[in-house]
Parts: C-alpha cells; sequence; structure tokens
C-alpha cells in the first residue's frame, strides 16, 4: 500500500479552487469513467481522484490503457472549466506535468509524453455538460505515466519509465510535483487559452523538423504548433493545419 501526499496537495491547490478534494480508490473500473459517472449523476466539485489499480483504463482512440498498480501513477482530476476557446488543452496538460517532471521530457502531439522516442505517459480528457445554463463544462483531465518500467509485450516499442530519469521516484512523489502546477496551469488556460503554451509546448516538442505520416497517409514534415494547438505539417501540397485529435502521427521510418 503507498502513502499518498493527500494533505500536502490539498493544501497546496485547495487555496485556489474552492470545494477541492483528493480521493484515493485502491481500485476502480477507470478514474475518468469513474468521475464522468459522477458529473453525469451531477457531482462537479473539483476532485484529484487517484487509481491505485484501474481494471479497465482507457486511452484514446478507445484504446485501453494497461498498468501495474505501483509501477505507474493513474489518475483523474475533474473540474469546472469555462475557456473561451478549448483548443490546445490536451497540448497544455501535457506541457505542463512534463515540465513539472524533467527536463528531458518531451510532447509528442497532442497529448502523449515522451522520453527517447518512447511513450511515458498519456492524457486523456473528457468533459460534461452540468447544470442548466451554467458556463463552462466539467474537464476530466485523465492521466497515465509509467513509474517503474514494464515489459513490452504487445507494443511496437517498449514503454519509458519515470523511474529512468528519477530512479527513486515512486507514483506519489510524482504525483506531489505535478498536481498543484497542473492546476494553477488549467487556471491559466482558462484565461488566456493555448497561446501562452505554445512556446512552452514548442521547447519540448517532439516531432518539430521531423518527417511525419499522418494517419490518411499524407507524409510532411512537422513544423510546431499553431496557437489553437493544430500541428503544422509542411507537405507537398504546402502547410497543413492539423487540428483533429483522430489524426495519429508518427516519425516516419528513418
Ligand atoms: C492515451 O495515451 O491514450 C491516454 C491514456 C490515459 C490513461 C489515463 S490513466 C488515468 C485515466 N483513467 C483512464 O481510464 N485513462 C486515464
Amino acid at each position: 500500500m503507498l502513502r499518498w501526499p493527500a494533505e500536502a496537495i490539498w493544501e497546496a491547490v485547495a487555496p485556489g479552487l474552492p470545494g477541492f478534494t483528493v480521493e484515493v480508490l485502491p481500485e476502480i473500473d477507470s478514474s475518468n469513467s469513474e468521475l464522468m459517472r459522477r458529473a453525469r449523476n451531477g457531482q462537479a466539485e473539483p476532485v484529484l481522484l487517484v487509481a491505485e489499480r484501474q481494471t479497465a483504463g482507457r486511452g484514446r482512440l478507445g484504446r485501453a490503457w494497461q498498468s501495474a498498480a505501483g509501477d505507474s501513477l493513474t489518475f483523474s482530476l475533474g473540474l469546472r472549466l469555462a475557456p473561451a476557446d478549448w483548443s490546445g488543452l490536451s497540448l497544455a496538460v501535457g506541457t505542463s506535468v512534463a515540465e513539472s517532471l524533467h527536463p528531458a521530457i518531451r510532447l509528442k502531439w497532442p497529448n502523449d509524453l515522451w522520453l527517447q522516442d518512447r511513450k511515458l505517459g498519456g492524457i486523456l480528457i473528457e468533459t460534461a455538460s452540468f447544470g442548466e445554463g451554467a458556463g463552462g463544462r466539467y474537464a476530466v483531465i485523465g492521466i497515465g505515466i509509467n513509474i517503474a518500467p514494464r515489459p513490452a509485450t504487445g507494443l511496437s516499442t517498449p514503454p519509458a519509465a519515470l523511474r529512468e530519469l528519477l530512479p527513486e521516484v515512486d507514483a506519489p512523489a510524482a504525483l506531489l510535483r505535478l498536481a498543484a502546477p497542473l492546476v494553477r496551469d488549467l487556471q491559466g488556460f482558462e484565461q488566456v487559452g493555448f497561446r501562452a503554451f505554445q512556446p512552452r509546448f514548442e521547447a519540448r516538442d517532439a516531432l518539430r523538423d521531423r518527417p511525419v505520416t499522418l494517419s490518411d497517409g499524407t507524409a510532411g514534415t512537422a513544423h510546431g504548433v499553431s496557437e489553437a494547438g493544430s500541428l503544422l505539417v509542411h507537405t507537398a501540397a504546402g502547410l497543413q493545419a492539423v487540428s483533429s485529435s483522430e489524426v495519429s502521427v508518427r516519425p516516419a521510418a528513418h
């Protein structure tokens, strides 16, 4: 059983986010699913929900998210957000988390944390409406980070683990580093949108100037992100702004 720094996180976050609570569950299907269920039942309070073990962790594009208790950090942050423009939210989240953890962590558009071209973590953002006529939506920001190395079964590239960079780190320590800055950055995003995060994202952009292939087969060279968080790709047909989160991008073989 891990010891979670729930109180320290609460003390750092609650003054700027009234009603905030921290909850740790030994087991749940998925921390995102749980907060989405609660939101649909009218519970839209700000909460950081840690799942020590997920039995049905979910990734983007309907994929499963595999993690082993103790060897990974899996949590969801639920809070009301009312930004003028939601574009680039997952990039802002990735930027915040990477900055809190280590300078060597890169970001692979739209929302993977990468270490030396291997996946270190992922972000799954879902939103639910709440209340009649209330402004904004309830955002559920789910984050999974590999803490200890795990077998690469079924994956083409073995995943990365945070302990490669921080040998002593465990899931509670990683959460303590990133939770309060993440809430602050989300509040910053709500105020000014992705614009403020664009240079911070670009400083860690793993795809910059690299050949990429879009999922529709288009080949090109990644050229940073726009102020709206779209991936800019130089293609034979000119500069293309890729905004759909359904587009997957990988560096072409080289
Ligand atoms: C991805 O890379 O496809 C996103 C992975 C997101 C995984 C996290 S783990 C905590 C939260 N609960 C889930 O079921 N998924 C997210």
